[in-house]
């Protein structure tokens, strides 16, 4: 355990639901709802008939093949069709679906008539270059609607998106593309940043340089940034030429239930990132119904996710789940406190949103300003909050608790990862609320903490979180890495349990504490850092022989990075090569490695095998006992 979560083991208070949420909520018993969910096929089965299929499934779930387990077996639907031409023939249709707006304070508004209009185009113009369903298609965009307009283009037409988080830099981005074999990349000209503007079409073009999958990059013209056209530009196309004259009608792919939907990269504690891959059906299924549940979603709502488009959250819960219930969602391209740190709660006073899905570091920036900025805007709108990425600890809770909600609604901790596809630990509006805790797994979902033989821990102890049955949005498996999908996730623990990678505990009320993570995956201001991506970045340098990272705790990023580094012969840690170091790990892996101290070494704990003990590491770190040292090498 990385992170000094002692604090939670003391939280006791108890926050009930007011009386106007109760009465408003769809879901009123939360002991009845979980109950229903006991019976999993079931209760998945009766959530599936809210959309429109071509065919209905033959089966709800099939384990024969497990850890590869199938949902909704033999339906046909597609995504696209029921996040967008669903709405058109409905009140819906001139209801605004896409809600841009950014720090300059500029807006753009898509109704559902117009997005589908826009996803035709998209996909019809990806079918003219050649994409076919099956095909991979790459994006780096900003926060922009284009970004949104092509996800649901790809979904379309059957083609697998995978984006690219605009945080990450030049060997983020060429390890993406070539695992995924992308043919398309769509990037623009750059994105909005605190006042200035990052050039990702540069990082893409050196990217490019080693990517030979690649056969067309279209531009989105965003920032109007001066962009170079780099040598290849007999490959380059303009978003706008591109769309120039398109079909408006594009037909929709019929796609199996277990058809592949995307892949998202994350990362894992050993080796390159993993590409999770998502299904059709299931997915559609779990992300819409946990939105309703935890959410509460109705009519007239104005959805607020502010979590990236490049991670899970901004797939499950910024762009489908609400697409998917009919509801609209804001975009906002920027950062919380620039042009001032009042800048979120403007825009919540200025569109009137309801629902506001946010980050635990997010709150923690904000709240170093205190509650001046909070208090110069009406909030009165919001009804629901959420909290999602890391554990929120309970000051930040109680901040948010108090200066957003004005404590009058409910935080919704979400616990849940790239892999689940879906929230899978969180309460639903009308639950008790305690702060630090998800409260409980969600309807349909069976979670423990066990131990590592697989035996259930008492409760008040901690043990590794796990997930006991499958459940529609779970990951598939991993980009054609099958054996390592089995591996990390389902060989771990006896029992054919699901392994999340965290450690929690239960307490008396069958609430749960996540108490951060059991490997060595790093979590910086929410973002999921792998030690190991971080110190090849470091072995990449010419003077830098050997690295070691850890997380250090960050009262507002969660975790930085501390560096153990061994030098070339005669070097020395000097602040001219910290900054050159520093320089060098943000151009390979960009701004979401969050470098704190570097110190220099001669020597990394190792086990016999030549494995950093990392944990070594931070028990000395945290001046604890180091634990079992029998495998320490010297
Ligand atoms: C890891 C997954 C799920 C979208 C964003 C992160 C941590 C996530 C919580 C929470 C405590 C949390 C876990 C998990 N985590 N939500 N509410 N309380 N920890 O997705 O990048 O795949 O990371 O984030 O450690 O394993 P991700």
């Amino acid at each position: 355990m990385s992170k000094d979560t002692s604090v939670l083991l003391d939280e006791k208070r108890l926050f009930k639901p007011d009386y106007h949420l109760v009465e408003e909520a769809h879901i009123k018993n939360w002991e009845a709802e979980l109950e229903k969910g006991k019976d999993i096929e079931k209760y998945w089965e009766e959530k599936a008939h809210q959309f429109e299929w071509f065919k209905k499934w033959d089966k709800v779930l099939d384990e024969s093949k497990k850890p590869f387990y199938q949902w909704f077996v033999n339906g046909k639907i597609n995504l696209c069709y029921n996040a967008v031409d669903r709405w058109i023939n409905t009140d819906k249709r001139n209801q605004v679906a896409i809600l841009y707006t950014n720090e300059r304070g500029e807006e753009i508004k898509l109704t559902y008539y117009e997005l589908y209009r826009e996803v035709n185009k998209m996909a019809s113009a990806l079918k003219n270059l050649g994409i076919k369903k099956g095909d991979t298609v790459s994006m780096y965009l900003p926060m922009c609607p284009e970004l949104l307009i092509s996800m649901l283009g790809c979904t379309r037409i059957g083609a697998l998106h995978s984006v690219v988080y605009s945080g990450l830099s030049v060997g983020g981005l060429v390890e993406r593309i070539n695992d995924s074999k992308a043919k398309v990349l769509l990037t623009a000209d750059g994105t909005y940043r605190r006042g200035k503007i990052i050039d990702l079409k540069k990082i893409a073009d050196e990217a490019l340089l080693q990517c030979p999958t690649i056969e067309t990059v279209v531009l989105v013209r965003h920032t109007g940034n001066p962009i170079k056209i780099s040598e290849l530009s007999g490959r380059e196309i303009l978003y706008t030429t591109l769309l120039e004259g398109e079909n408006e009608l594009c037909p929709v792919e019929e796609m199996d239930a277990e058809d592949p939907l995307f892949i998202l990269y994350t990362s894992g504690s050993t080796g390159k990132p993993k590409g999770v891959l998502h299904t059709t059906g299931g997915y559609m299924v779990g992300v819409a119904t946990t939105l309703q549940n935890v959410f509460d979603i109705h009519n007239g709502d104005l959805w607020w996710c502010t979590g990236d488009i490049g991670w899970i959250t901004g797939h499950s819960y910024l762009i489908y789940g609400p697409l998917l219930l009919g509801t609209t969602t804001l975009v906002y391209e920027g950062a919380p406190d620039y042009p001032d740190p009042g800048a979120w709660w403007k825009i919540v006073e200025k569109y009137g949103v309801t629902k506001l899905y946010t980050a635990p570091t997010a709150i923690r920036h904000l709240m170093r300003y205190g509650n001046k900025y909070p208090q110069l805007y009406d909030l009165s709108s919001l009804k629901i909050l959420g909290s999602v990425g890391e554990p929120i600890n309970p000051e930040a809770w109680m901040w948010f608790y108090k200066n957003v909600g004005k404590e009058k609604i409910p935080i919704m901790d979400t616990w849940w990862q790239t892999e689940t596809g879906m929230h899978m630990i969180a309460p639903l509006p009308v639950s008790p609320l305690k702060p630090g805790s998800p409260t409980r797994a969600l309807p349909g979902i069976e979670m423990d903490v066990v131990d590592e033989k697989g035996q259930r821990v008492p409760p008040g102890k901690g043990g590794y979180l796990v997930i006991k049955k499958p459940w529609p949005a779970m990951l598939r498996t991993l980009y054609k890495e099958e054996e390592r999908y089995e591996d990390t996730y389902w060989k771990q623990i006896p029992g054919g349990v699901y392994m999340a990678g965290d450690m929690a505990r239960i307490d008396e009320d069958g609430y749960i504490w996540i108490q951060g993570r059991s490997d060595d995956v790093l979590k910086i201001a929410g973002h999921r850092i792998g030690t190991s991506e971080v110190e090849s970045a470091f072995v990449s340098h010419p003077l830098v022989v050997e690295a070691a990272v850890i997380g250090k705790s960050d009262p507002i990023k969660g975790q930085v990075i501390k560096s153990f580094l061994i030098l070339k012969e005669g070097h020395k840690l000097n602040t001219a090569l910290i900054e050159d170091l520093q320089k060098h790990v943000r151009y390979e892996m960009g701004p979401v490695a969050v470098l704190g101290e570097m110190v220099q070494v001669n020597k990394l704990p190792k086990t016999r095998s030549g494995k950093i003990m990392r944990r070594i590491l931070r028990a000395q770190e945290e001046g604890k006992d180091l634990g079992d040292t029998s495998t320490l090498e010297d």
